[in-house]
């Protein structure tokens, strides 16, 4: 199997932490950059945080920065959830210094050197870093083998009862990158929901042993909060589901729809509109995951988890 050229954008970010891990620890997958955006928190933790969790399962990966705040919207973060450090308190050995430059143009220099429709981009925050990329080089758009997003929600959101975290923190950036002509594939809500971590998977995931990285990975399982959406029962693996399905698109059910987002002022501002039907004549193409098989999804992470130092 030859590895994929892949582009990870990210705030972690809890879920964030445990889906680079995923992909770091994925023979499927050749993670040549990471670049990090404010979001769950400010680019002052996501930045340092993505340099640590590379470093920490071992692999040496530029990291860049990006934006700190969104294109046109407010910043809001997500410190309830993810706490102040983006990492439920926990606090890991520092990465190396982040490479000089900007996320952006990081992106755009990897892709031009790339082959046509060779490289997955997996955008696990807010859009802005993937949104700038297209907006200023859209040719670029034809060396995207696929973009594999976590963002919006078909039903209700989490930022408001409309949208979606990372939807609503950059609703213009993300219609770019709707638009911009490459594939697209959204794990919304509605599939990352179905992801739950519950005491038996961190059980699990002590049992399997493993180093540091599980350990870290554990301990941060163990420190996000359950959430109420789930009734308490667990935590959501939001942003391990897009690269779950980068590696292993088998556990997914999807459908072809079109997807566009609200960029208006008011109430469904971060909304995605998700037209399964094709009735509307409206927005992109994007493929949609529907349903994941949630055993298999975590019969994937939790040794893969455990298979890094
Ligand atoms: C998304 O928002 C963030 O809080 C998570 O990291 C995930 O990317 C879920 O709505
Ligand atoms: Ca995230």
């Amino acid at each position: 199997m030859t590895p994929r050229p892949t582009i990870i954008d990210c705030d972690p970010g809890t879920d964030d932490a445990i889906a680079l891990w995923l992909a770091l620890a994925s023979p499927e997958l050749d993670v040549q950059l990471v670049t990090a955006v404010g979001g769950n928190v400010g680019l002052a933790h996501t930045l340092p945080n993505a340099a640590a969790i590379v470093a920490l399962a071992g692999k040496r990966i530029p990291v860049v920065a990006g934006a700190d705040r969104p294109l046109l919207g407010r910043f809001i973060d997500a410190a309830h959830v993810h706490g102040d450090n983006g990492l439920g308190g926990l606090i890991l050995p520092s990465g190396p210094p982040p490479q000089a430059g900007l996320a952006s143009d990081a992106i755009r220099a990897r892709l031009r050197e790339a082959a046509p429709r060779s490289v997955t981009l997996i955008g696990l925050g807010p859009a802005t870093n993937l949104g700038l990329v297209f907006a200023t080089e859209p040719e670029l758009a034809d060396r995207v083998a696929e973009i594999v997003l976590m963002t919006g929600a078909v039903g209700e959101g989490n930022a408001t009862p409309a949208a979606e975290f990372n939807a609503w923190n950059d609703p213009e950036a993300l219609a770019i990158v709707l638009a911009c002509g490459a594939p697209v594939a959204l794990a919304t809500l509605d599939v990352t929901n179905q992801a739950l971590c519950t005491p038996d998977h961190i059980a699990q995931l002590r049992a399997a042993g493993g180093g540091a990285t599980a350990d870290a990975a554990a301990r941060i399982w163990q420190a996000v909060k359950f959430s109420r959406r789930s009734g308490g029962l667990g935590h959501e693996q939001h942003d391990a589901c897009a690269v779950a399905w980068a590696v292993a698109p088998h556990l997914f059910r999807h459908a072809t729809v079109l997807a566009e987002v609200d960029c208006g002022p008011g109430i469904g501002r971060g909304r995605t509109a998700v037209d399964r039907w094709h009735r509307s004549g409206r927005g992109s193409p994007a493929t949609l995951l529907e349903t994941v098989d949630a055993a298999g999804f975590f019969a994937l992470l939790i040794p893969r988890l455990a298979a890094l130092p």
